[in-house]
């Protein structure tokens, strides 16, 4: 496998480790953080959700029905509750020639355990998932960063600007992305730019909307440009040659067989 990190690429060139290495493991637990620090990602992504007690935790969705082996809303867990589950196992299911033991007994963690796992040794891609579901998220969140002195090595990411903007006030300093859905080819407007200047250091677009001519007017502007999710060596070697600044991928630290699918 050919590591692909920043030194192969440019040198301001990001590799986000999406769900930390979720094509190898499963998703949004230390092991497949662990397994995209291992293959060289500059940023683990985290997506937050809340438990019953008010405790981040990292998942993607509102419901732990896909990732573990419960049932219902994040929200209607206690932390205790949540700890019981088995968020591996379904993994193995799916995908068995990336199969390991291991996984088996991942559980949902904590944000608080993942900075206690990792502290300064990593980077850390924050989504502020469905902030509008839970009380006080942007504030929990800024505390534990600063708790752990970690505001130099963290970017937060939400497709929710008021939550961004929440966040800007609190702590002007942490680099954010705004996150962006499109469903038919991207334009960039001035008055939009102007807007994400305000409080963003990026966008995230989807990247199938998007092209060269998106791409150079962000740029030209100083945004960032971090298209979501690049699974396929040849998109990715177009968004590059266009001029991304940073990319999310499953397959983080390789080109293996699965970026030429
Ligand atoms: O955060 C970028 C990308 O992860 C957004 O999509 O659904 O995978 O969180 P999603
Ligand atoms: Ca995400």
């Amino acid at each position: 496998l050919k590591a692909l990190t920043t030194s192969t690429i440019s040198d301001s060139f990001i590799i986000i480790g999406h769900r930390g290495a979720s094509a190898y493991a499963p998703e949004h637990t230390l092991a497949s953080y662990q397994l995209a620090q291992e293959f060289g990602a500059d940023y683990i992504e985290i997506d937050l959700q809340m438990t019953k007690d008010g405790i981040l935790v990292a998942m993607h969705d509102q419901t732990v029905d896909r990732t573990t082996n419960g049932i219902g809303n994040v929200k209607s867990h206690s932390l205790e509750e949540l700890k019981r589950l088995d968020a591996g196992s379904w993994f193995n299911k799916k995908s068995p020639q990336y199969a390991n033991p291991i996984y088996e007994i991942q559980t949902v963690p904590t944000l608080k355990e993942i900075f206690d796992h990792f502290g300064k040794e990593t980077n850390y891609y924050i989504e502020i998932k469905a902030p509008d579901n839970y009380s006080k998220m942007e504030e929990k969140l800024i505390r534990l960063i600063q708790e752990y002195g970690l505001i130099d090595k963290v970017m937060i990411q939400s497709f929710s600007e008021k939550s961004l903007k929440k966040i800007h006030a609190k702590e002007p300093t942490i680099p954010l992305i705004q996150l962006l859905s499109y469903k038919s080819p991207a334009r960039l407007t001035e008055i939009e730019i102007k807007k994400w200047k305000q409080y963003a250091a990026g966008i995230g677009p989807n990247y199938q909307m998007i092209d060269e001519d998106y791409i150079r007017m962000a740029r030209k502007a100083r945004l960032l440009v971090h298209p979501y999710t690049v699974n396929s060596k040849q998109d990715l070697e177009q968004l590059i040659e266009w001029g991304i600044t940073g990319v999310f991928t499953d397959f983080t630290g390789s080109l293996s067989e699965e970026w030429r699918k």
